[in-house]
């Protein structure tokens, strides 16, 4: 089948996201690697009709859709990082999927919903999960590629959480103000600058109820430094170490502030990427083949008196 025109996706890009309507395969939108057994798994759970070869007929239909909509900008899209959960590498994962009371969860950043929908599959309440992102464009990846109806699973709510007016009265997350269970930011906060990181975490943690939880993982490295090209006028993209980043939510008011660590290249594998290109990537990224990219997985509580 030949590349679409330009014609034939304007009503794919619209705020209202990715039309479903089937449409060819595209030639030379291809992700970065090979798509594994494994990467397939979570997909195959919510779709056990299909085989492993109609399985990765729709990702990579999905995945060209994706691509030829605005995916290029996402790196993490382009090596099929969302294909696999990442909420159960969690070392809480367990025991918030056993409470007896599973209270509002909201997802900040939660890019194509894959986690929202893993916990869902484990037993919390749809109708208890939302997700909140700046940009609408994975969640609506996410639904051209789960097939879970036009509105997905869970509530999306579109909401820049650096912007006081997306949290503050009126603001689409004002709802969620000290009302919150568990917030999730799951591979968001090496996105933000040194200062930006802070106020992603105090917005947080007043989203959080009080006695309740802001968990999730994200980059790290040792030395710390800046995330590479990625500059803008905010300034760049900040790699706290592990003890930096503990600080950073301590001096946001959490308690029980808990990071657990593991090389960088543990997490990539574990998610059935292969290395390769990751290596080269990252060290074209930094710069720097001598720092240390560290995976942190944390957990912090919003004081019961704040
Ligand atoms: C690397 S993706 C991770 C997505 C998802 N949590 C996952 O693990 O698959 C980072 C996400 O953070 C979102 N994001 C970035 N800045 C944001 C902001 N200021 N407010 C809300 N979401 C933001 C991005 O749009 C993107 O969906």
């Amino acid at each position: 089948m030949s590349r679409p025109q330009e014609a034939d996706f304007h009503h794919l890009t619209g705020d209202n996201g990715l039309c479903l309507a089937t449409m060819g395969t595209f030639v030379d939108a291809k992700p970065e690697r090979d798509i594994t057994e494994p990467d397939l798994q979570f997909l195959k759970s919510l779709k056990p009709h299909l085989s492993v070869s109609e399985l990765k007929a729709h990702v990579l239909e999905s995945f060209a859709r994706g691509m030829n909509t605005g995916g290029v900008k996402y790196r993490c899209f382009q090596s099929l990082y969302h294909l696999l959960p990442a909420i159960t590498d969690h070392y809480l994962y367990t025991s918030l999927v056993s409470r007896s009371q599973k209270g509002l969860f909201l997802d900040l950043g939660g890019g194509q919903g894959t986690d929202a929908r893993k916990l869902i599959q484990d037993g919390w309440p749809a109708q208890h999960i939302t997700i909140s992102d700046v940009e609408t464009f994975l969640w609506n990846v996410g639904l051209d590629l789960y097939e879970d109806g036009p509105k997905g699973p869970v509530q999306f709510i579109k909401a820049n959480i650096l912007d006081a007016a997306d949290i503050n009265s009126g603001g689409p997350l004002h709802n969620f103000l000290g009302a919150t269970d568990v917030v999730y930011a799951q591979a968001v906060l090496h996105l933000f600058n040194k200062e930006t990181v802070k106020a992603y975490a105090t917005t947080a943690k007043a989203l959080v109820k009080p006695g309740g939880l802001f968990i999730g993982a994200n980059c790290t490295s040792d030395p710390p430094g800046a995330f590479g090209k990625r500059e803008d006028s905010s300034g760049a993209p900040w790699l706290y170490t592990p003890a930096g980043f503990k600080a950073v939510l301590e001096e946001a008011g959490y308690v029980d502030v808990r990071i657990e660590t593991s090389p960088f290249d543990d997490f990539i594998r574990r998610r059935g990427f292969g290395p390769t290109h990751w290596d080269v990537d990252i060290s074209k990224l930094f710069g720097d083949s001598k720092r240390q990219l560290i995976w942190a997985t944390w957990s912090a509580t919003r004081p019961t008196s704040s």
